[in-house]
């Protein structure tokens, strides 16, 4: 059966932006965050605090919060706005401001860990393990991202083994919320449905999950409907189909969130969402960094 509800966890301003060669002003990031709000989503990430030399791109991430105001209290009130933090110099950028959630990432191969955190896959658990304990000292929530989960560039196919093993790290660190992540967009539905019966055999509950395709051979919105299909209501996905990671080659766009939109609207399914509304942003985005969006949604009714 399907969800009546899918919580769509909103990823342009971080994993979008991150990967666009522009930089766009950080005004522009603000109205962004704004506007997906105001289009009724619920989940908007939005930045990182990562070192700026390797995403300059989101070097202004204090001075979007800044203009974004206290997130606790503030106009986001109510809405889940983490940050992205990699970490303990991260994290101490964090908690000197009002960020009540923060999300690590974890790859699950050794090749995209040096090349995304300078660090082998346990020194980069033992970093999201830092950042965790101090978050959640400081009485803050945070979600984990494992990478790479089905393919990795350098080493090919990924053994749902090797997910599930981080996976499970991270929910013992504390993280309430697991992001499995397709960041070179290479799945397709049957790994899907093999990783997930083996996260459920080692325990982790469906609540506990979302995930998070990458549309490079446009596979996403096949891989989100299986993965709805066995249970899964948390999804993550980029409001145009901005994005991709500069750490690792061939990965393009997110799943678009109108193409995502569209699906989940057909099926009768909630999502809270105005679509019109998010088109529009994206279209206005899409006219401020000189390229046409990439969602086949956004095409059709921009
Ligand atoms: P490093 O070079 O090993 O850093 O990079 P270091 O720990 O050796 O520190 C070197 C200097 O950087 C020090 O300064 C630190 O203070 C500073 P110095 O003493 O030389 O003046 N530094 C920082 N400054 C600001 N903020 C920080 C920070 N950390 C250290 N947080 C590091 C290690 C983790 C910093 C680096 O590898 C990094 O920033 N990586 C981020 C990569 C990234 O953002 N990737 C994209 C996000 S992940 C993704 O997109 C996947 C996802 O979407 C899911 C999916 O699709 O799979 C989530
Ligand atoms: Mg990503």
């Amino acid at each position: 059966g399907l969800p009546e509800r899918v919580s769509i966890y909103e990823v342009g301003a971080r994993d979008g932006l991150q990967n666009e060669s522009e930089v766009v002003p950080v005004e522009v990031k603000a109205e962004l965050v704004r506007r997906l709000v105001a289009s009724g989503l619920r989940a908007v990430e939005l930045t990182s605090f990562v070192h700026p030399r390797w995403v300059p791109q989101l070097a202004d991430a204090e001075q979007l919060l800044d203009l974004l105001g206290p997130l606790s209290t503030g106009e986001l009130a109510g809405v889940r706005a983490p940050v992205l933090v990699p970490n303990a110099r991260g994290l101490e950028r964090a908690l000197a401001r009002d960020v009540p959630e923060l999300a690590v990432f974890v790859s699950a191969t050794e090749s995209f860990a040096r090349k995304n955190l300078n660090a082998s896959r346990d020194e980069a658990l033992a970093m999201s393990g830092q950042v965790v304990e101090g978050a959640l000292a400081a009485g803050r929530s945070v979600r984990g991202y494992v990478s790479m989960c089905f393919g990795d560039p350098w080493e090919g196919d990924v053994d749902a083994a090797a997910v599930v093993d981080v996976v499970l790290a991270l929910r013992e660190q504390g993280c309430h919320e697991i992001s499995l992540g397709d960041t070179i967009g290479v799945a397709t539905p049957g790994q899907v449905v093999r990783l997930l019966d083996g996260l459920a055999a080692a325990g982790v509950p469906r609540e506990a999950l979302a995930v998070h395709f990458h549309d490079t051979y446009g596979q996403a919105l096949s891989n989100t409907l299986i993965a709805l299909q066995q249970g899964i209501t948390t999804v993550d996905s980029s409001a145009g189909g901005l994005g991709g990671c500069p750490f690792a080659m061939s990965a393009t766009g997110n799943l678009a969130t109108e193409d995502l939109v569209w699906q989940l609207h057909g099926l009768g399914i909630e999502t809270g969402v105005d679509l019109p509304k998010l088109v529009a942003t994206s279209v206005w985005l899409a006219g401020l960094m000189g390229r046409p969006s990439p969602s086949n949604a956004v095409r059709a009714l921009g």
